[in-house]
């Protein structure tokens, strides 16, 4: 391929892969994104391939991205009837062939099911976990090849580079974006347009672009995905800014080592852009040079913090520092350096074509356009989703999650990672979108939304983020470095059942300050699970202190055993007991649970086997009086 040497060649060259692509032959999407690679998927597309090149059949096999049901992998798609199949094996290569691409029928038992109905679906447009979504940002992700230039160019891509770099001035790119009303995708909703501006404002002849792909928070993944499926979005959006803050020939994309896939896409989007003239000097012979460079982080959290990932960048240990100055004044090597997150400018060609005003009217009034999510926990459907500012949790968990898992009952989402907080099910109904999951102690984070049920102790969810974040905490600020070892004290004697109610004050009056004084947004927002689970969920903090009993069944050392209504009350256990926890009652024998430790000897010498662990709220005998039929076996 030679090079593109002007907008009018890469229009020529769209013209030409359109031509070609819009064949009307079928096309099989095999998802080959990192989960439906796990289940498979690599060996579906090699075995679809053989079996159409046996049967002497010309029909495209397009690995693509994520394709987003993660919950059905490996998944196929065929179009154009849009028809999704799931859970497909190599064993299912022959039929796939000769059904659904030579005579064009639906093999049911592998096409995905309504879920109300149980009826096949015939495309994805029928499903509701597609069909309650607005898939702008992933709108190429599961449809193109993300290792071929060509799918993306056919598809409509480097069109807004290529009219930036014709038609636009930097001013002009600047202002639509601010216009658009684009927010950072990768946590604290910074307006996009006010940094490029500050970064074309900010004086040095060497300025940089960085991409922030290091994602480190449990349960994201949704910028990995987006540079698996469509790396050259990313690029373009890159190159955008690059043009629009000035006197910028370097870019760097910042991946962690842990997303091997997600590196050799970017890796080779990077190489098939310069090879066609998209990256390197003098770009569609526009004049501006730019090329863009890769830096692994080794995949410590606080790295994703913009000044330290700067430092890791220039080789130095990843530690915040304090800001001013800020990076777009003072960044990489003290050069003024533009930041942004994988989904921001993965939206920036999309506004470009689309118009800032189109993209405003997407979203609330002050969150514009569409989030990406990783939906996981205890939906029934997991996956990448992708819906518009606003949407309700209700819309998210149960229109596209399907709800909860085996019928159990919704309790929590966790929302914006670790520095984020969980919505309790008083707020299904709330928007999601920046000043909303605010106004109730959340944060959008970048974008990882954890359900949870009843069997979930909130306490222990608390303390699960608490203990990611202290573990993560870089140590240069004592706020940060001791308040949430503190913190972390505090929740492990409740858990274990050795807290205090004074606790409770001491987890909020130390979480209140760790936020107040912590150098930066790792410590500052760390104490935000504690503190919106102690807000929504105080009873279970109770119950854990007062009580010594987990509601939801689930820490290990307040799982309390009982005495089942088959005692015959031979006295075995009550002899054994190292602790006399278990004692003659007028009901019969019961056991004393502030005494019991849990250690199981009554269990082993139980002839009648009536001894067992009683499960969370309404399991037997959890001593909350709720019981139903049949003695109370034990105390407090
Ligand atoms: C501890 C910590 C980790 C962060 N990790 C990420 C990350 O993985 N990806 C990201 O884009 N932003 C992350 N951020 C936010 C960045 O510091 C920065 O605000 C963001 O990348 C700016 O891009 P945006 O304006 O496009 O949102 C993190 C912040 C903190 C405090
Ligand atoms: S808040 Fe925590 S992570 Fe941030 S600089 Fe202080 S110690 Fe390091």
């Amino acid at each position: 391929m030679t090079r593109l040497a002007s907008a009018a060649d890469l229009a020529a060259l769209r013209e030409r892969l359109a031509a070609q692509y819009a064949s009307g032959e079928p096309v099989v999407r095999v998802c080959t994104g990192s989960a439906c690679r796990a289940a498979g998927s690599l060996r579906v597309a090699d075995a679809v391939t053989e079996e159409l090149r046996r049967a002497g059949i010309q029909v495209s096999v397009r690995r693509t991205g994520c394709q987003g049901f993660c919950q059905h992998g490996p998944l196929v798609m065929v179009d154009p009837e849009g028809w999704l199949y799931g859970g497909v094996t190599p064993s299912d290569a022959a039929k796939l062939v000769d059904l659904t691409v030579r005579r064009r029928q639906l093999i049911e038992h592998l096409a995905c099911r309504h879920p109300e109905t149980g009826r096949p679906i015939g495309s994805t447009s029928e499903l509701p976990f597609y069909q309650r979504q607005t898939r702008l940002v992933l709108r190429h992700c599961g449809l193109i090849d993300p290792t071929s230039i060509e799918d993306y160019i056919a598809a409509g891509g480097y069109r807004a580079l290529a009219r930036v770099l014709e038609t636009m001035s930097p001013e002009a790119v600047i202002s639509l974006i601010k216009r658009a009303g684009l927010r950072g995708r990768g946590g604290a909703g910074f307006p996009t347009g006010r940094k490029w501006e500050a970064g074309r404002a900010a004086t040095g002849t060497r300025k940089f672009v960085i991409c922030n792909a290091d994602e480190g928070d449990p349960g994201a993944f949704m910028d990995r995905s987006l540079l698996e499926g469509d790396p050259h979005a990313v690029l373009e959006g890159m190159i955008i800014c690059a043009y629009a803050i000035g006197d910028c020939r370097e870019g760097f994309v910042y991946v962690r080592e842990e997303y091997p896939l997600a590196l050799e896409h970017v890796r080779i989007a990077i190489e098939k852009a310069r090879e066609f003239g998209l990256l390197g000097k003098n770009i569609l012979g526009s004049g501006l040079d730019f090329d863009i460079e890769i830096r692994r982080g080794a995949g410590a959290f606080v790295c994703g913090e913009s000044t330290a990932l700067m430092f890791s960048i220039e080789g130095k240990r990843g530690m915040p520092r304090v800001t001013p100055p800020r990076s777009v004044e003072a960044g990489l090597w003290g050069c003024p350096t533009c930041l942004n997150n994988v989904e921001t400018f993965a939206n920036v060609p999309l506004i470009l074509n689309r118009g800032a005003d189109w993209y405003a009217g997407i979203g609330t009034e002050g969150s514009k356009g569409t989030k990406v999510f990783a939906l996981s926990g205890k939906v029934k459907y997991t996956g990448l989703i992708e819906v518009p500012m606003g949407a309700t949790v209700r819309q998210v968990v149960f229109d596209i999650g399907g709800g909860i898992e085996q019928g159990k009952r919704f309790k929590a989402a966790q929302i914006g990672g670790p520095g984020g907080g969980c919505i309790a099910e008083e707020h299904l109904d709330l928007p999601i979108d920046f000043e909303s999951l605010k106004g109730v102690g959340s944060a959008m984070g970048s974008g990882a939304l954890v359900v949870v049920d009843e069997t979930t102790c909130m306490v222990d969810l608390a303390r699960y983020f608490l203990s990611f974040t202290q573990q993560e905490s870089c140590g240069k600020c004592p706020p940060c470095r001791i308040g949430t070892y503190q913190m972390l004290r505090i929740l492990n004697r409740i858990v274990e059942g050795k807290g205090e109610e004074a606790d409770l004050r001491k987890l909020d009056d130390l979480g209140r300050l760790i936020s107040r004084t912590s150098l930066c947004g790792l410590g500052k927002s760390a104490p935000g699970p504690v503190l919106s689970t102690l807000r929504f969920f105080r009873e279970e903090y109770l119950a854990h202190i007062l009580e010594r009993r987990c509601p939801a069944g689930s820490c290990e050392t307040l799982k309390r055993l009982t005495i089942g209504p088959e005692c015959v009350q031979c006295g075995l256990c009550e002899e054994t007991c190292p602790q006399h926890a278990i004692m003659e009652t007028e009901n019969g024998l019961a056991i004393d649970l502030l005494l019991c430790v849990n250690c199981g000897a009554c269990v082993s010498v139980c002839p009648m086997e009536c001894i067992a662990e009683a499960t969370g709220e309404g399991g037997a005998n959890d001593g909350t009086g709720d019981e139903g039929t049949g003695p109370d076996h034990s105390y407090h």
